[in-house]
């Protein structure tokens, strides 16, 4: 299985990656998954950019196998979907610290800003359904980030555990490489012990902790930064 360590292609600049292939990954249930490994095969290069609605997905390098799951770039018709599942961690999760659900005026916003290089939104779709996203977007609006991206990973409850979510995040991790990010910071609730698991797997590293920075449910939160670094590049690349 592709994790977050391993050499992606790209990587000389943020805004002019290799084209991406339209076609990512697949996979079946986490069974499957951890049985079959030797099944992957290598995807081939089936087109370009990073505009939502075509079946986009993962990227040169990718490992992909014929399977139930099926990785590409959110098109708007996966807004209603993709909200639905962030409104229910909304309401019923502290894995994101908005207190209110967002409309779908703010998620087409939310959505189209990362369908932008070097910034990506993903989703993963069985029998036709979409069962969970993962995203790139800013870390901080500053250029000296320019390399920097926060991720999110969010699957349906009804799909967890399933591989979904290691999934998503393989093809984000190597489409961010692809599209010359150099770090992906994942910000967590210090008590979501399952998607520390999840960055874990991938070669994220706990880097620090901010104590008490956040409240929902009438606690305190403590919020866990992660980083994965991308490439071993020792400069930037000029701007
Ligand atoms: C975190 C989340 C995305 C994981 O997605 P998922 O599809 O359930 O995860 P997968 O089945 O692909 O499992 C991938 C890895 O996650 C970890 N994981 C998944 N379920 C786990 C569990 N119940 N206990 C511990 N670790 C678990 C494991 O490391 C697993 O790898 P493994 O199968 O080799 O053990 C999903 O639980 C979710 O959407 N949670 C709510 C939203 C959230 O917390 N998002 C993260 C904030 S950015």
């Amino acid at each position: 299985m592709t994790t977050g360590r391993a050499q992606g292609p790209g990587g000389s600049g943020l805004s002019a990656g290799p084209e991406w292939a339209d076609v990512e990954s697949v996979g079946p249930g986490r069974a499957d998954v951890e049985s079959a490994g030797a099944e992957w095969t290598d995807v081939e290069s089936a087109g370009a950019g990073s505009t939502g609605g075509q079946p986009v997905t993962a990227g040169p390098g990718v490992k992909a196998r014929t399977a139930d799951t099926v990785i590409r770039s959110w098109c708007p018709a996966d807004l209603e979907p993709t909200l639905a599942i962030f409104n229910q961690a909304v309401a019923q999760t502290t894995a994101t610290w908005h207190w209110s659900p967002k409309t779908p005026d703010q998620w087409a916003d939310y959505c189209q800003a990362r369908l932008v290089a070097p910034y990506s939104f993903l989703v993963a779709t069985r029998a036709g359904a979409v069962v969970g996203y993962a995203a790139v977007g800013p870390f901080r609006d500053r250029d000296g980030y320019k390399a920097t991206a926060e991720n999110a990973v969010y699957v349906a409850p009804d799909s967890h555990g399933q591989g979904v979510g290691g999934q998503l995040l393989a093809a984000l991790i190597e489409r961010s490489r692809s599209q010359g990010l150099h770090v992906l910071v994942a910000a967590l609730d210090s008590t979501n012990e399952i998607s520390a698991a999840l960055h874990a797997k991938f070669g994220f590293h706990e880097v620090g902790r901010l104590r008490q920075i956040g409240q929902k449910f009438g606690r305190w939160l403590d919020l866990a930064l992660w980083q994965l670094t991308l490439d071993d590049r020792p400069t930037p690349p000029s701007a």
